[in-house]
């Protein structure tokens, strides 16, 4: 997992006037919704004694601890601590990290890392959301999988022969193989076009059932460790466009967020069936994803047999080996060789002001 990247902390319409728990790269976070309706990400955990700050309440434009008072605002900083009495100065540790957040899509996007602003990499864009003809449907899904398992299997143009009986042929097809694929690099991942031939499969609520079988042309990128999309055109002008935001809970637990974009079938009453239609090919990914093993991906390309079909989940790694090399991965052994008297924080924007902080940075691999 890295840390320098924005995750999705959850739906803004789930941000209210509670403020809410939220567990991400295996650290807990709270949000919450200051008095002028600005949301607020900030390390769960109260630098006093350990309060669970997402226990308490939001009062003002800072959210209360549960356990003794103390208030923090929306940078993290504490602006009252009630047994000091009267408007008595809060010590100057007594801040706890606090991250850049964003609402974009109907999301809660939070930045987890400690890089400037104009270091950032972005978010991913989606350039036809709110765009007139096209219509977005949206969801989440939960995988008891490695996020980095998932994003491999997105990008994978090898597995939709098999398993997905809507898109392939099950093996069946005598003249099937992976065409050699040129990847085209961005600056915070790649992403690579393929014709395939479609099957109307056993898929009875198919947009291709209409047409029966048929050539496709489809695209997928990646963007960062864990986002990336996928643009499929059934036809010259029937395109379905996707963009997966995934969230690593913990190593092995993925929380995902497809934002569905068509640009044929607009009436809203279709919606559903459309949502159903992206669960159940999740579904179908789901069910070998959760049981590949390791259970995350293996840092030996010895240790697996690689052929060229593999070529773009290689180029995917050497991705997450540049972003290891800056610094950003998190060292998961030493995370988990902590003792129970230790909690980590994931580091924020204001560590580089000073160093007055209680809790240790986690651990990350060395550059
Ligand atoms: S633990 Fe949070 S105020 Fe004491
Ligand atoms: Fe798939």
């Amino acid at each position: 997992m890295f840390i320098n990247f924005w995750y999705v902390a959850g739906w803004s319409k789930d941000v209210g006037e509670e403020p809410v728990k939220v567990r991400m790269l295996d650290h807990n976070f709270v949000l919450f919704r200051d008095e002028d309706g600005v949301v607020h990400c900030l390390s769960n955990t109260c630098v006093h004694r350990g309060g669970s700050l997402s226990q308490g309440k939001v009062v003002g434009n800072c959210v209360q601890c549960p356990y003794h008072g103390w208030q923090f605002d929306g940078a993290g900083v504490c602006q009252k601590v009630p047994s000091l009495g009267g408007d008595a100065k809060p010590p100057a540790r007594a801040q706890v990290d606090a991250y850049p957040t964003e609402e974009r899509y109907g999301l809660i996007f939070a930045f987890l890392g400690d890089l400037p602003a104009a270091e950032r990499p972005p978010i991913m864009e989606i350039p036809e959301f709110d765009q007139e003809g096209w219509r977005c449907t949206i969801l989440d899904y939960e995988w008891q999988a490695n996020y980095e398992r998932s994003i491999e299997n997105g990008l994978d143009p090898a597995h939709n022969e098999f398993v997905h009986p809507t898109h392939g042929f099950e093996g069946a097809n005598p003249n099937y193989f992976v065409p050699d694929l040129t990847p085209v690099e961005h600056d915070w991942g790649f992403s690579f076009m393929m014709k395939f031939v479609s099957s109307a499969g056993k898929d009875k609520d198919s947009m291709k059932m209409r047409r029966g079988e048929g050539t496709t042309e489809a695209g997928t990128g990646h963007h960062g460790p864990s986002q990336m999309w996928t643009h499929i055109h059934f036809t010259p002008t029937n395109w379905m466009h996707q963009y997966i935001y995934e969230t690593p809970v913990s190593q092995t637990h993925t929380k995902i967020y497809l934002l569905n974009l068509r640009n044929g079938m607009l009436d809203p009453a279709l919606d559903e069936r459309m949502g159903q239609r992206n669960l159940m090919v999740a579904e179908q990914d789901r069910l070998v994803i959760e049981e590949l093993e390791p259970r995350i991906t293996p840092t030996s390309l010895a240790r697996e047999t690689l052929v060229p079909a593999d070529k773009v989940i290689i180029r995917y790694r050497e991705r997450l080996m540049e972003w290891q090399q800056r610094g950003w991965r998190i060292d998961i052994d030493a995370v988990e060789s902590r003792g129970e008297d230790v909690v980590f924080a994931i580091p924020c924007p204001a560590r580089r002001q000073h160093k007055r902080w209680a809790l240790r940075p986690i651990p990350l691999l060395a550059k």
